[in-house]
């Protein structure tokens, strides 16, 4: 583990690490989202260490990140206005586009889709790491398969171990929760995840935006493969409730946890209160899924987030972390 600053990243660490990634190495690094497992995109002997790292099923797609749109535009085989104007708006930052894909880039980066995920990520340490090695990387959340994504360092090495040759640790991320998906090569364009970008900006640039919740999107055959209902699922029994069901739910379990955020919700036992806007919701929720299963819960109790827009993405990893 390497402590490094984001705002100005020690040299010699982002050298250190881009060694490791030239050697053949997996580097995990933070960025504003969540922190990624990073290896060179367009190496598809080293993109298969991801999958074999994770346990992550072949045929779902990674992302590959950027440094900006010129790099971006060298890996897409077309790309298209919405491409540009959404670069133009929000990159740097929590927005994957998914584009045709360039012959440059190996078919196991896209689970073997004819389109890929780009994004160019805020964070000083990814975006120096991108410099370093001169070449997209590939990263999806830095997690064992199905387990919650990482938002610490800490959280990085309790899911993967020594699977992983280095760990570059910001401290906590920003957001808290991954990027929003957008699939641009489609009329109108669509969300295929939602996440740390909201809609509302989002429309103020494609005001066509199409966005079916998740449960619609299981529905049909899976646009986004990753997108699996118990992606993010802890290892423990997950269960949503509203407020007034929470007590309840203590009763069975030998060690159950409570997230809250409502104010009557947070005189119950054994809770974890969560900030009551989205943001800060969002920020801490991983965390707090990591907590409970450290400790041992055999239980988690959510207490029921609101219907709103605001909420989309916060809904989304609630629901696919239950496992009904
Ligand atoms: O914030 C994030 O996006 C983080 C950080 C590390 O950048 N990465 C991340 O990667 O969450 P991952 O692999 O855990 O999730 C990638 C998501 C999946 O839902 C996957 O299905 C979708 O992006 N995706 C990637 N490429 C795709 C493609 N070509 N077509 C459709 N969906 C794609
Ligand atoms: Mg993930």
């Amino acid at each position: 583990m390497l402590a490094v600053d984001e705002v100005s990243p020690s040299p010699a660490a982002i050298r250190e690490a881009a060694l490791v990634l030239a050697r053949g190495g997996l580097v995990a690094f933070p960025t504003e989202t969540v922190y990624g497992l990073g290896a060179r995109g367009l190496h598809e002997d080293e993109v298969a260490r991801i999958f074999a790292a994770k346990g992550r099923p072949s045929l779902h797609p990674l992302i590959l990140h950027v440094d900006g749109s010129p790099m971006a535009e060298r890996l897409a085989r077309s790309w298209p206005e919405a491409a540009a104007s959404l670069a133009a708006a929000f990159w740097p930052g929590p927005l994957t586009l998914i584009v045709p894909r360039a012959a440059i880039v190996p078919a196991n980066v896209s689970g073997g889709l004819p389109t890929v995920g780009l994004r160019a990520p805020r964070h000083g340490v990814a975006q120096a790491l991108i410099s370093a090695v001169g070449e997209p990387l590939a990263a999806p959340s830095a997690n064992a398969h199905t387990h919650v994504s990482p938002t610490t360092a800490a959280h990085v090495v309790r899911s993967l171990g020594d699977r992983v040759d280095v760990v570059l640790d910001s401290g906590p991320t920003e957001h808290g929760i991954e990027s929003t998906v957008v699939d641009v090569t489609c009329d109108p364009p669509r969300v295929l995840r939602p996440g740390a970008l909201g809609l509302e900006p989002l429309r103020t640039v494609v005001p066509s935006l199409r966005y079916e919740s998740a449960v619609a999107l299981e529905g049909e055959a899976r646009a986004s493969p990753g997108q699996a209902k118990k992606h993010y699922a802890p290892r423990a029994r997950v269960v949503v409730a509203d407020a007034s069901e929470l007590a309840h739910l203590l009763q069975g379990a030998a060690r159950g946890v409570l997230l809250v955020f409502g104010e009557e919700a947070k005189k119950l036992p054994s809770s974890i209160v969560l900030p009551s806007d989205p943001a800060g919701y969002a920020r801490e929720l991983f965390a707090a899924l990591h907590r409970a299963e450290a400790e041992g819960a055999d239980l988690v109790g959510i207490e029921r987030p609101p219907d709103s827009p605001g909420w989309w993405a916060v809904r989304d990893r609630v629901r696919r972390a239950t496992q009904e």
